[in-house]
């Protein structure tokens, strides 16, 4: 595992986006797992900034979404939304390659992505290590499932809905197998409130800690800032 300290999320953004356009323009019809949330926003800025320079092309680029809410009032909750506004409606992105697991029928999603084959997978973590929505003591041997979010990602969550009360209780999320199939993993941990999850995921494998998960993975690097990197005091 690589672990990598960088000075903010701006610079994190553009060194991930940079390599996510090496790739696709290596192999145009790469596949991308996707996540939400705020870590991976500067990325996605500079991804539509570099197509907006026409330095690459999404046309021929797949997605897989790690996850989505069960149960949102409004489309505009929906990671649906998130990622329609924050990336592919601003890129050459075709709608029938983006992909959402889907609620009624979640082990499909595996399937899914077992015949495409993930080549680049963005994390982000919640504070209690979670990584899509798998919350602690979920099995690692995990797919695609529907889980109970827990109080603190619901508490965590709620700057982005009216209400706390309007968080979804459920949602439906890539199992820790799932996510572990993908090539190559980056997971972006910026901020204070992160630092006891890497903390817990660089001590090594615990079921406590979903993310420790990685430790297994050939080919994972974690971006940091100063203040949620747990070797800094
Ligand atoms: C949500 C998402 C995760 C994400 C986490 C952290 O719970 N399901 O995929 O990593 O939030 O969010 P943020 O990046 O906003 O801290």
């Amino acid at each position: 595992m690589k672990i990598l300290l960088k000075n903010n999320k701006e610079e994190i953004g553009k060194e991930i986006a940079s390599r996510i356009v090496e790739l696709i323009n290596k192999k145009p019809n790469t596949v991308l797992g996707l996540a939400t949330g705020s870590s991976p926003i500067t990325t996605y800025k500079e991804l539509i900034k570099a197509y907006k320079e026409k330095k690459v092309s999404f046309k021929y680029v797949t997605t897989f979404n790690l996850d989505e809410y069960v149960g949102y009032k409004r489309e505009k909750d929906s990671y649906k939304y998130f990622m329609h506004h924050n990336l592919f409606d601003e890129i050459d992105i075709k709608d029938v390659n983006t992909h959402f697991p889907d609620a009624t029928n979640p082990l499909a999603y595996d399937k899914e992505i077992e015949l495409k084959e993930i080549d680049f997978q963005v994390l982000g973590i919640g504070a209690d290590g979670h990584i899509g929505f798998n919350e602690p003591m979920i099995s690692f041997d995990s797919k695609t499932h529907i889980t109970k979010l827990t109080k603190q990602t619901i508490s965590d969550n709620s700057q982005y809905f009216e209400s706390i009360d309007a968080v979804p209780k459920e949602a439906v999320t890539m199992g820790l197998s799932t996510i572990m199939k993908a090539k190559e993993i980056v997971l972006i941990a910026t901020g204070k409130n992160k630092r006891s999850a890497i903390k817990a995921l660089l001590a090594g494998e615990s079921k406590e800690c979903p993310a420790s998960i990685l430790n297994r993975h050939p080919n994972v690097t974690i971006y940091l800032d100063k203040d949620a990197d747990p070797r800094e005091n």
